[in-house]
Order: structure tokens, then C-alpha cells, then sequence
């Protein structure tokens, strides 16, 4: 007889329970079976203390599985009930969906990733080497030695320490001041023909303001092989510039000088900011400088036991972040570095 009441109480609480749909429907429920009053439950177990002595241990245990059973179905239920309270009518079914948000690449690396694929697309290897460099590749094989004043042109942050005077015989650890040691690095290890294009990071005392930062991004191009010509840098880097500025852009070269190529220039786009007008991000000029680049010297040829005169080729330097303050039309380098989120969700390619 006990048994049974126990046995109805648990099939009524389900019915119920499969009809309790909103979290005030669990509530009534829940004061229903388990309220201290008057709960079904409650009652049922008050009931075990008047039961006549041999059925109460029977009746106490199925009456305290009950209680735990039916405070174990409300529990999931309401949590269920919980998760999707939202009333009908405030469920917009024609709202887009909500995107959930997720990460990107960093636009330094994006952009470094499409120069790559440029270049990949015309047939270049990309290898990378070491920022810890040795005087040797980054200044003396590339036709700087010791006293050459083209090595006032860089300032350079060196590791060595005293750093050995020139004629010293030791030679000077530093943090490349160029990706252009990698053209030397490649050459020394390999026999024309080469293409190849190495990207990295490179490293100058320069201060931190709108248009300097101490370590930035550079991609080096070495193309080198019999009868390659002036013809061949510029019809390759033009053919880069329309690639990377979407085909609209004008581009010029301007003579220029480096000790490791001759003749030197540098390549020159169109401003991005104002369609070559004037502006403050190109000067007023209406151009902006992107690379440096020209036919390798000889003297580079030498230095890694390359015939001059039997293979020529090109080299050139772009940086990395000129191109990303070009394309984004952004005028302080410094916005690449303090990865402020609001910036950087701006710059999406
Ligand atoms: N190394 C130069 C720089 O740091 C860029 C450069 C110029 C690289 C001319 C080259 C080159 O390979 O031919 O600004």
C-alpha cells in the first residue's frame, strides 16, 4: 500500500513534468512535490513517523529515493528551461545570424605572405636564414669592406662586445641590418641559376616614431642566371607592383645607389593616399618609395666564386611595413607594433 503511493506520486510528477514547459510552471511544480508545507513529497515523508512500524523502513526508503529522483528531474530541467527562456515573441527569426568572432593574422604577416605568394607564383624559392649575422655577409661580401662609407649608411646594433676594429682579424657579430646577406648566404651554398626570395626581420639603431622602428621587415630577391638584364628587374618588380596594388598603379624607377648592385634604383609608386595629387604621407611628391634594387655588382659575384662574366643578375630589397603603410593608407608605423585590436580588426586584407 505504501508502495503503490509512492509508485503513483512518481508517475503523476512525471506527467507534470513533461508539461512544465517555462521556468513558472517548474516553480509551481517544484512547491507542488517538494515545498516544505505543503510539497506532495514532503507530506509523504512526514507520513513515514505515523506508519505502522514494520513498513516504515520500506516506505522511508522509497519515499527518500523518490525525493532525490524528482529533485534530480527539476534540476536538468530547469537548466534546459533556463537556457532558452527567451519569450516568443522576442526571437527576431529574420535577424542575420551573430558571427562568432575569431582571430587573424597579424597585417604584417599577411602582408609579407602576399609578397610571398607573388613571387611563389613566378617560379621563387623562399628561404629564410639567421638575424644573428657575422660581418661577412652582411656588410663585406656585399662589397663593403671595413672602411667603406657605404657602412655609415646603416647603424648597426652589434652583439659583439668590444666590436673589433676593422683591421682586428676577428670578426663582428651583429643583428642584420639587411635581408641582403641572404642573397650571399643562398649563393655560397648554391650554383646559378637562382630565385629565390628571402623575407625576415631586420634590426637598426633608429628611434621609435611615425616613420622608424628599431627592428622591421624586409624581403630580399636574388634572380641570378646567364643574359639576365636591366629589362628583366623591371619588367619582374613592375609586374610585382601591379600584383600587389591590384593593377591600378603607376610605377617609376629612379637611379639610386647601393655598393652591392650597379646600376642601382629605387621603385617608386604611385601614392595610395591621394592618386599621385600631393599629400602629406608621400611628401607631396605624389610617389612612394618601396624598394631598393639594381644589377649585382660584380664584386658580390666574386665574393661567392660566381664568374662575372659569364652570369648577371638583380636583387632587391622591399620593406615590408612601407608596403602595409601604402596599401592601408596608414601614416604611423607604430600602429603595426602595439597590436591595439581595434586597429588591427581595421586592416583585414
Ligand atoms: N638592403 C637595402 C636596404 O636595406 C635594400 C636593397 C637595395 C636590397 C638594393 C637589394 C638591392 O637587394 O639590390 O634598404
Amino acid at each position: 500500500m505504501a508502495d503503490t503511493s509512492v509508485e503513483d506520486l512518481k508517475q503523476q510528477f512525471h506527467a507534470a513534468l513533461d508539461a512544465a514547459r517555462t521556468p513558472a510552471a517548474l516553480k509551481a511544480l517544484r512547491d507542488d512535490y517538494l515545498g516544505r508545507k505543503h510539497g506532495r513529497v514532503t507530506a509523504l515523508v512526514k507520513s513515514i513517523a505515523t506508519a505502522p512500524p514494520e513498513d516504515r523502513r520500506t516506505l522511508g526508503a522509497a519515499a527518500n529515493t523518490l525525493k532525490q529522483q524528482i529533485e534530480q528531474a527539476l534540476k536538468a530541467r530547469e537548466a534546459g528551461v533556463a537556457a532558452d527562456a527567451r519569450p516568443a515573441d522576442a526571437l527576431d527569426v529574420t535577424l542575420p545570424g551573430r558571427r562568432g568572432w575569431t582571430g587573424r593574422r597579424h597585417p604584417l604577416t599577411q602582408v609579407r605572405e602576399r609578397v610571398e605568394d607573388i613571387f611563389m607564383a613566378m617560379g621563387y624559392q623562399v628561404i629564410e636564414g639567421p638575424e644573428v649575422e657575422d660581418d661577412w655577409h652582411n656588410f663585406e661580401a656585399l662589397n663593403m669592406p671595413a672602411a667603406h662609407p657605404a657602412r655609415d649608411m646603416q647603424d648597426t646594433l652589434y652583439l659583439s662586445s668590444p666590436v673589433p676594429a676593422p683591421d682586428d682579424g676577428r670578426a663582428a657579430t651583429l643583428l642584420r641590418t639587411h635581408t641582403s646577406g641572404m642573397q650571399i648566404r643562398y649563393m655560397e651554398q648554391h650554383e646559378p641559376p637562382v630565385r629565390i626570395i628571402a623575407p625576415g626581420r631586420v634590426y637598426r639603431r633608429d628611434n621609435f616614431d611615425a616613420t622608424h622602428t628599431p627592428m622591421f621587415t624586409q624581403v630580399e630577391g636574388l634572380v641570378v642566371d646567364e643574359d639576365i638584364t636591366l629589362g628583366d628587374l623591371k619588367g619582374t618588380l613592375n609586374a610585382f607592383a601591379e600584383e600587389f596594388f591590384d593593377a591600378r598603379v603607376a610605377t617609376r624607377f629612379r637611379p639610386s645607389f647601393f655598393p652591392y648592385t650597379e646600376p642601382s634604383a629605387e621603385l617608386d609608386v604611385e601614392c595610395q593616399g591621394c592618386s599621385g595629387r600631393g599629400c602629406p604621407l608621400c611628401k607631396q611628391t605624389g610617389w612612394i618609395e618601396i624598394l631598393g634594387c639594381g644589377m649585382v655588382h660584380p664584386a658580390v659575384f666574386e665574393a661567392v666564386g660566381y664568374d662575372p662574366d659569364r652570369y648577371t643578375g638583380f636583387a632587391f630589397g622591399v620593406g615590408i611595413e612601407r608596403l602595409a603603410l601604402r596599401l592601408y593608407g596608414v601614416d604611423d608605423i607604430r600602429m603595426f607594433y602595439e597590436n591595439d585590436l581595434r586597429f588591427l580588426e581595421q586592416v583585414a586584407l
